[in-house]
């Protein structure tokens, strides 16, 4: 039986000097034989979050469970095992060895796990025919579809009957019909003893799920209530660098500090907003999270607005 627990994730990534925080307090559970899917935008963190359950990243905070084991707190050989035996991987990319046939590809695993080659070779052959590759196994992966490969990618990824299988966009490089074959697969494959997690920016998959978690936090919540008004604290922060953009802010009296959190734990100084100004802007208006954070230099007073009543009462301030 497997039961994944996801409880407070976030994991933090310093690039440019920046902080970037793709995942912030992420939580869900899903439970055995659950296909799992992964939605949201280039960006969200889908294989930021697949690399933590593969146990190839260590998450700033936050636990990951498998059972009643804390994934997020392996190290050494049992992290090595972890990720050897629990967790099958199906990457974007296919990544199988050209130069190996189909089932000596599936052999791999199996004989880095110190398999025998003969017990090796009959379970590839079995994996293979379970994929619906019974034909192919000779080929190597030049000779075989897309599709095909991904099969043969499903099928390694299973060498070790792991009751965790990920897979990171495992239909994107592939035609309908070839996408169609490996939906099904994977649908077949997430039953009892098994838990699969599927990121995809493909919304159509979510059909298919028991369990869809919407990594949503790069998205705009774009309400659409009446203006508010916000009243604000000196140094009480309005918004922070990350945070999904909702509201474009007009400030009425008082002043507003956009800053970015740097890498090394300081700040830097974006803009002062002075009353009369406006900002958060773009974030609801493309789509990105926030790109800076706010916070009050004094007592302040805004009127928030959703983008279309911010579109009908503002004209647009060159750039
Ligand atoms: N090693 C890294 N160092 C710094 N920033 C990173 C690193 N890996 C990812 N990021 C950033 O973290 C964010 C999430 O990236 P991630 O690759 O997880 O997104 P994704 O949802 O898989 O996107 P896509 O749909 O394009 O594959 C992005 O802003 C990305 O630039
Ligand atoms: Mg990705």
């Amino acid at each position: 039986m497997a039961t994944l627990t996801v409880d407070n994730l976030t994991v933090e990534y310093k690039s440019g000097g920046y902080l970037v925080r793709p995942l912030r307090d992420l939580s869900f559970r899903a439970e055995d034989g659950h296909l799992v899917v992964l939605l949201g935008p280039s960006g969200c963190g889908k294989t930021t979050l697949l690399s933590c359950l593969a146990g190839l990243l260590t998450p700033t905070s936050g636990t990951i469970t498998l059972d009643d084991v804390e994934v997020s707190s392996l190290r050494g050989s049992k992290m090595s095992r972890y990720r050897r035996h629990t967790v099958g991987v199906v990457f974007q990319a296919f990544n199988l060895i050209p130069s190996l046939s189909a089932r000596s590809n599936v052999m791999v695993p199996l004989r880095l796990a110190g398999v025998r080659r003969t017990e090796a070779r009959r379970r590839a052959e079995k994996l293979l025919t379970q994929v619906d590759l019974p034909e192919r196994m000779k080929h190597r992966p030049a000779r075989l579809s897309g599709g095909q490969q991904q099969r043969v990618a499903i099928a390694r990824a299973l060498a070790q009957d792991p009751p965790l299988v990920i897979a990171d966009e495992p239909t994107a490089h592939l035609d309908y019909i070839q996408v169609e074959g490996v939906l099904r697969l994977i649908r077949d494959i997430a039953s009892p003893g098994r838990l699969v997690v599927v990121a995809t920016h493909d919304e159509r998959i979510t059909q298919l799920a028991d369990v869809v978690v919407e990594l949503t936090s790069h998205r705009t919540v774009s309400p659409a209530t009446e203006p508010e008004t916000v009243h604000l604290k000196p140094g009480e922060v309005l918004f922070e660098q990350g945070d999904a953009s909702d509201w474009i802010y007009v400030l009425e009296a008082g002043g507003i500090d956009l800053y970015r959190e740097l890498a090394d734990g300081g700040e830097e100084s974006v803009l002062h907003v002075d009353p009369g100004g406006y900002f958060g802007e773009m974030g609801p208006m493309m789509n990105l999270p926030r790109s800076a954070s706010a916070r009050a230099t004094a007592p302040s007073v805004l009127t928030r607005y959703g983008l279309s009543q911010f579109r009908s009462s503002h004209t647009r301030r060159p750039p």
